[in-house]
């Protein structure tokens, strides 16, 4: 998947959960990001269950402010939506400004909010009909 700033390249499908896939994000021959797309929400093992999400992704610090989160979400979308998915679910941590802007910029309209010890969880959902 790919687009005129950068492109999500497929690494594997996870042996313990195959409806979760890996992608690195690259711009040029550079990686400067990751994604996890999961077809069943899920959250970290340390994490408690309201961030279940169907995706994380990060941009390596010295990319970051340059816009590829934005596109890297829109390409993950795309992908989603060619795996038959219906909607995605992200969730946030309020104090993460710039993830909130990248999901409200993929069109991710907040539905929940979660108080919890470790602070306000945001839940958005993108409709991928
Ligand atoms: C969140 C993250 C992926 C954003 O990546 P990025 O490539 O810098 O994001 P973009 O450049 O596409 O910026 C998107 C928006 O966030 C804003 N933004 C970027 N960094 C910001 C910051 N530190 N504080 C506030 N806003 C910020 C940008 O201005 C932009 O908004 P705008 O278009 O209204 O100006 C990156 O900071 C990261 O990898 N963080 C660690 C992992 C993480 O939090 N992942 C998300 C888990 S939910």
């Amino acid at each position: 998947m790919s687009n005129n700033v950068g492109s999500l390249v497929f690494l594997r499908t996870l042996p313990h959960m195959p409806t979760t896939r890996e992608y690195d994000f690259a711009v040029g021959d550079k990686i400067v990001g990751f994604l996890q797309l999961r077809q069943v929400p899920s959250a970290a093992e340390n994490l408690p269950k309201h961030f279940a999400s169907h995706i994380y992704y990060e941009i390596i610090p010295e990319e970051r402010g340059k816009g590829y989160a934005t596109v890297l979400l829109s390409l993950a979308v795309k992908g989603a939506q060619s795996l038959g998915m219906r909607e995605l679910v992200l969730t946030v941590d309020k104090s993460n400004t710039a993830s909130r802007r990248v999901i409200e910029k993929n069109d991710g309209e907040l539905f929940n909010r979660t108080e919890c010890p470790e602070g306000t969880v945001l839940a958005y959902r993108v409709s991928l009909r």
